[in-house]
């Protein structure tokens, strides 16, 4: 169940750079926090926290006649920057102001806010964090706590980021068919877990639209499920989104769409102007053959050291309609056809000058390949352990040895002279 969040920053469309600085401070030492602070503003930063403390909550509508009102303070030296939190039967909305007598207030340093909410996990602190709940000096409140004390407590543990959600549980709450159609999540969480705590840029191919027809494709304000639900897994993550269809409308902090077209390289030459260097990059897009390749051949050289290329959908590869084929399994036009002279390009180095093989674009670049049913991933890294020692390679012949098979030195006749 997700409550309307509506706010100053719901629309906002652009690249916001005083995130990604939040975001990038927030790992490093209190000076550095404080000059970003300084420096965008610490209204500009406390609406920054209020938005993504609100987001991730993910609070249901409350039931109650005026709802519940939370205050959230953040104090930076002589200032207190207020913030109302307001949950009711029509969702949550939240605006900067203050309050005689909400039913919870939370106050706490923003310095040290910016920490908890962005920070990597071993560095979250909250001593000067401050709770005061309307009715809790009466012991009837704990017997019957209000529905305010539960919200409190939501806000509270998505300071934080303790509830680490799954991403089959964030997959059926935002609407991606990664999980439910697809059985993804589990792949993806295996491969994405160790990477949780860092503050990457994710770019996907393919919003969608939550009906996962022509026309939810097609609608403006439809789709984004699996872009949320990389927000809410990542929380220190930049996320990008693009789409043939125009779905900027879907953008919000920490989620940037873009229009693009992923058979056009000179489009996603523009797509990665804007994004910088890429972490992860996933293709669920037309998962046509052909658009597939040219993201691909595009996109993996901006993929930092490190990251992961996913592309989902492997099994349109055997599909005509998608330009695929089930006649011929290493056509290097298909998807997975191309994907298999990957296992070659991680084997570059064995392979005998016999082979007669061109040096590959990617010998040098891919250092993993993991594929389980329909979905690929694609590890990038310096691939140049060496190859094996000389005397497994051509292990000394025996009397009557053939020669390993492929080697052109099977075909020659066996070697008569002295061992
Ligand atoms: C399966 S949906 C994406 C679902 C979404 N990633 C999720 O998990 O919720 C595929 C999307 O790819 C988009 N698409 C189709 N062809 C495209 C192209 N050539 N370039 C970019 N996007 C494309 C469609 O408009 C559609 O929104």
């Amino acid at each position: 169940m997700t409550g309307a969040l509506r706010g100053p920053r719901a629309e906002a469309s652009s690249v916001d750079s005083t995130v990604a600085r939040v975001i990038s401070a927030a790992g490093c030492r209190d000076e550095e926090i404080t000059s970003v602070i300084e420096s965008a503003g610490p209204e500009r930063v406390a609406g920054i926290l209020v938005d993504e403390i609100v987001c991730r909550a993910d609070l249901p509508p409350v039931e109650l006649g005026e709802g519940v009102v939370v205050q959230l303070l953040f104090g930076h030296g002589t200032r207190t920057i207020s913030h109302l939190v307001q949950a009711g039967p029509a969702g949550v909305t939240y605006e900067p102001g203050g309050a005689e007598s909400p039913h919870a207030r939370i106050e706490q340093d923003l310095c040290e806010a910016v920490r908890a909410v962005f920070g990597p996990h071993g560095d979250r602190a909250a001593a000067t964090r401050r709770l005061e709940l309307r009715g809790s000096d009466t012991p009837q409140a704990y017997v019957l706590p209000p529905t305010a004390f539960w919200v409190a407590q939501r806000l509270l543990a998505t300071m934080d980021d303790r509830d680490e959600i799954g991403l089959t549980e964030l997959a059926s709450r935002y609407g991606s068919d990664k999980w439910g159609i697809h059985r993804y999540t589990q792949h993806y969480q295996h491969h994405f877990a160790p990477l949780r705590d860092r503050p990457l840029t994710v770019l996907e191919i393919g919003v969608g639209g939550l009906s996962g027809g022509t026309t939810g494709y097609r609608a403006p304000d439809k789709g984004g499920g699996s872009l949320r639900m990389w927000k809410r897994y990542f929380p220190r993550a930049l996320v990008y989104g693009i789409d043939i269809a125009d779905k900027r409308a879907l953008s919000e902090q920490r989620i940037t769409v873009l229009r693009a077209d992923q058979s056009n390289a000179d489009e996603l030459h523009e797509v990665v102007e804007q994004t910088g260097p890429l972490d992860i990059v996933i293709d669920d897009g037309s998962h046509r053959s052909e658009h597939v390749l040219t993201s691909f051949t595009t996109l993996f050289p901006h993929l930092r050291d490190g990251g992961l290329y996913v592309i989902e959908d492997l099994q349109t590869s055997y599909w005509p309609r998608f330009g695929g084929n089930s006649d011929v399994f290493d056509s290097p036009t298909t998807s997975v056809g191309f994907l298999k002279s990957l296992v070659d390009a991680l084997h570059y180095e064995e392979i005998l000058d016999s082979g007669g093989r061109a040096p590959g674009a990617y010998d040098r670049l891919v250092k993993g390949l993991h594929f389980y049913h329909n979905i690929g991933f694609v590890e990038k890294g310096l691939n140049a352990e060496g190859g094996g020692p000389s005397w497994l390679r051509h292990p000394p012949r025996r009397r009557g040895d053939r020669g390993p098979a492929g080697d052109r030195s099977s075909s020659q006749p066996p070697s008569h002279g002295p061992r």
